[in-house]
Protein backbone atom coordinates (compact mmCIF):
# COMPACT_ATOMS: atom_id res chain seq x y z
CA UNK A 1 0.00 0.00 0.00
CA UNK A 2 1.26 3.42 -0.98
CA UNK A 3 0.99 6.15 1.61
CA UNK A 4 0.60 9.65 0.42
CA UNK A 5 0.64 12.83 1.85
CA UNK A 6 -1.05 15.32 -0.83
CA UNK A 7 0.28 19.05 0.09
CA UNK A 8 -1.92 21.46 -1.05
CA UNK A 9 -2.68 25.91 -0.97
CA UNK A 10 -6.18 26.28 -2.20
CA UNK A 11 -9.78 24.78 -3.18
CA UNK A 12 -8.42 21.49 -3.65
CA UNK A 13 -10.48 19.82 -6.27
CA UNK A 14 -7.17 17.70 -7.53
CA UNK A 15 -7.01 16.25 -4.32
CA UNK A 16 -10.90 16.03 -4.48
CA UNK A 17 -10.56 13.91 -7.72
CA UNK A 18 -7.80 11.81 -5.93
CA UNK A 19 -10.03 10.86 -2.80
CA UNK A 20 -13.14 10.41 -5.24
CA UNK A 21 -11.08 7.86 -7.10
CA UNK A 22 -9.49 5.98 -4.08
CA UNK A 23 -13.21 5.58 -2.59
CA UNK A 24 -14.60 4.22 -6.54
CA UNK A 25 -11.08 2.05 -6.24
CA UNK A 26 -9.83 3.64 -9.35
CA UNK A 27 -6.47 4.26 -7.61
CA UNK A 28 -5.83 0.63 -6.22
CA UNK A 29 -3.17 0.17 -3.75
CA UNK A 30 -3.13 3.55 -2.51
CA UNK A 31 -4.14 5.66 0.98
CA UNK A 32 -4.10 9.57 1.61
CA UNK A 33 -2.39 9.48 5.15
CA UNK A 34 -2.41 13.22 5.47
CA UNK A 35 -3.46 16.46 3.49
CA UNK A 36 -0.64 19.20 4.63
CA UNK A 37 -1.73 22.85 3.96
CA UNK A 38 0.62 25.95 4.18
CA UNK A 39 -2.80 27.71 4.65
CA UNK A 40 -5.59 27.28 7.66
CA UNK A 41 -8.07 28.61 5.50
CA UNK A 42 -7.65 25.97 2.64
CA UNK A 43 -10.92 24.46 1.41
CA UNK A 44 -9.04 21.27 1.12
CA UNK A 45 -8.75 21.02 4.28
CA UNK A 46 -12.18 20.57 4.69
CA UNK A 47 -12.51 17.76 1.97
CA UNK A 48 -9.60 16.24 3.93
CA UNK A 49 -11.73 16.20 7.52
CA UNK A 50 -15.02 15.65 5.23
CA UNK A 51 -13.53 11.76 4.34
CA UNK A 52 -11.78 11.14 7.78
CA UNK A 53 -8.38 11.87 6.53
CA UNK A 54 -5.92 13.53 8.93
CA UNK A 55 -5.66 17.36 7.54
CA UNK A 56 -3.02 19.79 8.95
CA UNK A 57 -1.64 22.90 8.31
CA UNK A 58 2.45 23.44 8.36
CA UNK A 59 2.57 27.24 7.52
CA UNK A 60 6.00 29.05 7.06
CA UNK A 61 4.38 31.95 9.26
CA UNK A 62 4.39 29.55 12.00
CA UNK A 63 8.25 29.36 12.25
CA UNK A 64 10.95 32.08 12.73
CA UNK A 65 12.82 31.04 9.64
CA UNK A 66 12.27 29.58 6.07
CA UNK A 67 14.80 26.63 7.19
CA UNK A 68 13.10 26.25 10.68
CA UNK A 69 9.60 25.32 8.33
CA UNK A 70 11.44 23.50 5.90
CA UNK A 71 12.70 21.31 8.79
CA UNK A 72 9.48 20.99 10.31
CA UNK A 73 7.52 19.67 7.12
CA UNK A 74 10.51 17.29 6.53
CA UNK A 75 10.28 16.40 9.58
CA UNK A 76 6.33 15.88 9.37
CA UNK A 77 6.35 13.86 6.65
CA UNK A 78 9.27 11.50 7.87
CA UNK A 79 7.65 10.72 10.82
CA UNK A 80 3.86 9.97 8.95
CA UNK A 81 5.52 7.17 7.31
CA UNK A 82 4.93 8.67 3.76
CA UNK A 83 5.94 6.68 0.45
CA UNK A 84 4.46 9.45 -1.83
CA UNK A 85 4.34 13.21 -1.80
CA UNK A 86 1.42 14.84 -4.35
CA UNK A 87 1.64 18.46 -4.57
CA UNK A 88 -1.79 19.37 -5.62
CA UNK A 89 -2.50 22.91 -6.14
CA UNK A 90 0.94 23.49 -3.71
CA UNK A 91 2.34 27.40 -3.92
CA UNK A 92 5.56 27.01 -1.47
CA UNK A 93 8.65 25.96 -3.07
CA UNK A 94 9.50 22.77 -1.67
CA UNK A 95 12.96 23.00 -0.24
CA UNK A 96 16.21 20.69 -1.55
CA UNK A 97 16.47 18.89 1.66
CA UNK A 98 12.86 17.24 1.05
CA UNK A 99 13.49 16.70 -2.81
CA UNK A 100 16.78 14.65 -1.89
CA UNK A 101 15.02 12.71 1.05
CA UNK A 102 11.85 12.19 -1.50
CA UNK A 103 13.86 11.84 -5.13
CA UNK A 104 11.38 10.37 -7.59
CA UNK A 105 8.60 10.42 -4.77
CA UNK A 106 7.15 13.60 -5.38
CA UNK A 107 4.86 14.35 -8.17
CA UNK A 108 3.17 17.55 -9.72
CA UNK A 109 0.12 18.53 -11.74
CA UNK A 110 1.04 21.61 -14.02
CA UNK A 111 -2.03 23.01 -16.16
CA UNK A 112 0.30 23.51 -19.04
CA UNK A 113 1.44 21.23 -21.97
CA UNK A 114 5.40 21.20 -20.38
CA UNK A 115 7.64 22.69 -21.34
CA UNK A 116 5.02 25.41 -22.68
CA UNK A 117 4.33 28.13 -20.10
CA UNK A 118 6.34 26.88 -16.78
CA UNK A 119 9.33 27.52 -14.64
CA UNK A 120 9.34 30.64 -12.65
CA UNK A 121 5.99 32.84 -12.51
CA UNK A 122 4.06 30.37 -14.30
CA UNK A 123 1.01 29.45 -11.84
CA UNK A 124 -2.14 29.76 -11.67
CA UNK A 125 -4.08 31.96 -14.28
CA UNK A 126 -1.15 33.26 -15.25
CA UNK A 127 -0.11 30.26 -17.37
CA UNK A 128 -3.74 30.34 -19.04
CA UNK A 129 -3.17 33.55 -20.16
CA UNK A 130 0.24 33.20 -21.47
CA UNK A 131 -1.41 30.99 -23.15
CA UNK A 132 -3.81 32.85 -24.50
CA UNK A 133 -1.42 35.85 -25.08
CA UNK A 134 0.54 33.41 -27.28
CA UNK A 135 -2.46 31.93 -29.12
CA UNK A 136 -1.78 28.63 -28.71
CA UNK A 137 -4.86 25.77 -29.90
CA UNK A 138 -4.22 23.16 -27.55
CA UNK A 139 -2.77 23.60 -24.09
CA UNK A 140 -3.16 20.78 -21.41
CA UNK A 141 -2.07 19.38 -17.75
CA UNK A 142 1.38 17.48 -16.56
CA UNK A 143 2.36 15.70 -13.50
CA UNK A 144 5.88 15.05 -13.57
CA UNK A 145 7.90 14.68 -10.87
CA UNK A 146 9.69 17.40 -8.91
CA UNK A 147 13.60 17.50 -8.95
CA UNK A 148 15.50 21.14 -7.61
CA UNK A 149 14.59 22.76 -10.89
CA UNK A 150 10.97 24.56 -11.35
CA UNK A 151 8.62 22.44 -13.51
CA UNK A 152 11.68 20.86 -14.80
CA UNK A 153 11.52 17.09 -13.47
CA UNK A 154 10.35 13.88 -15.40
CA UNK A 155 7.17 13.83 -17.70
CA UNK A 156 5.21 11.07 -16.09
CA UNK A 157 1.68 12.00 -17.66
CA UNK A 158 0.25 14.57 -20.30
CA UNK A 159 -2.89 15.33 -21.87
CA UNK A 160 -4.02 17.99 -24.21
CA UNK A 161 -7.02 20.00 -24.13
CA UNK A 162 -8.61 22.21 -27.13
CA UNK A 163 -8.11 26.34 -26.55
CA UNK A 164 -10.83 28.61 -28.37
CA UNK A 165 -10.66 31.68 -29.56
CA UNK A 166 -13.18 32.95 -27.08
CA UNK A 167 -11.78 31.17 -23.65
CA UNK A 168 -11.04 33.38 -20.95
CA UNK A 169 -8.30 32.30 -18.60
CA UNK A 170 -10.94 31.49 -16.32
CA UNK A 171 -12.60 29.15 -18.62
CA UNK A 172 -9.50 27.55 -20.11
CA UNK A 173 -8.04 26.91 -16.74
CA UNK A 174 -11.88 25.65 -15.56
CA UNK A 175 -11.98 22.87 -19.10
CA UNK A 176 -7.77 21.78 -18.45
CA UNK A 177 -8.76 20.65 -14.92
CA UNK A 178 -12.15 19.13 -15.56
CA UNK A 179 -10.66 17.18 -18.84
CA UNK A 180 -7.13 17.03 -18.04
CA UNK A 181 -5.53 17.62 -14.56
CA UNK A 182 -8.40 15.33 -12.66
CA UNK A 183 -7.93 12.41 -14.72
CA UNK A 184 -3.96 12.10 -14.94
CA UNK A 185 -3.17 13.18 -11.78
CA UNK A 186 -5.27 9.79 -10.33
CA UNK A 187 -3.92 7.99 -13.31
CA UNK A 188 -0.04 8.89 -12.66
CA UNK A 189 -0.73 7.98 -8.70
CA UNK A 190 -2.68 5.27 -9.77
CA UNK A 191 0.80 3.76 -11.84
CA UNK A 192 2.97 4.21 -9.40
CA UNK A 193 0.95 2.93 -6.43
CA UNK A 194 0.90 -0.21 -9.02
CA UNK A 195 4.88 -0.18 -9.47
CA UNK A 196 4.25 0.65 -13.39
CA UNK A 197 6.41 4.06 -13.42
CA UNK A 198 10.04 3.92 -13.46
CA UNK A 199 12.68 6.89 -13.95
CA UNK A 200 15.75 5.93 -16.16
CA UNK A 201 18.23 8.57 -17.34
CA UNK A 202 15.62 11.54 -16.29
CA UNK A 203 12.41 9.85 -18.20
CA UNK A 204 9.72 8.56 -16.91
CA UNK A 205 8.84 5.14 -18.01
CA UNK A 206 5.14 4.50 -17.62
CA UNK A 207 3.84 0.65 -18.31
CA UNK A 208 0.03 0.61 -19.21
C1 LIG B 1 -4.63 23.65 -10.45
O1 LIG B 1 -4.86 24.36 -11.62
C2 LIG B 1 -3.25 23.10 -10.49
O2 LIG B 1 -2.84 22.68 -11.74
C3 LIG B 1 -2.47 24.29 -10.06
O3 LIG B 1 -3.24 24.86 -9.04
C4 LIG B 1 -4.59 24.55 -9.24
C5 LIG B 1 -5.08 23.89 -7.99
O4 LIG B 1 -6.44 23.74 -7.93
N1 LIG B 1 -1.11 23.96 -9.77
P1 LIG B 1 -7.11 22.91 -6.77
O5 LIG B 1 -6.65 23.49 -5.43
O6 LIG B 1 -6.71 21.47 -6.91
O7 LIG B 1 -8.59 23.10 -6.95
Amino acid sequence: MLNIAVLVSGGGTNLQAIIDQIESHKITNASIKVVISNNKNAYALERAKKHGIPAECISPKDYESREAFNQALLKFLEESGVDLIVLAGYLVVVPECIIEKFRNRIINIHPSLIPSFCGTGYYGLKVHEAALRRGVKVSGATVHFVDEGTDTGPIIMQKAVPVYPQDTPQVLQRRIMEQAEWQILPAAIDAIANGRVEVKDGIALVRE
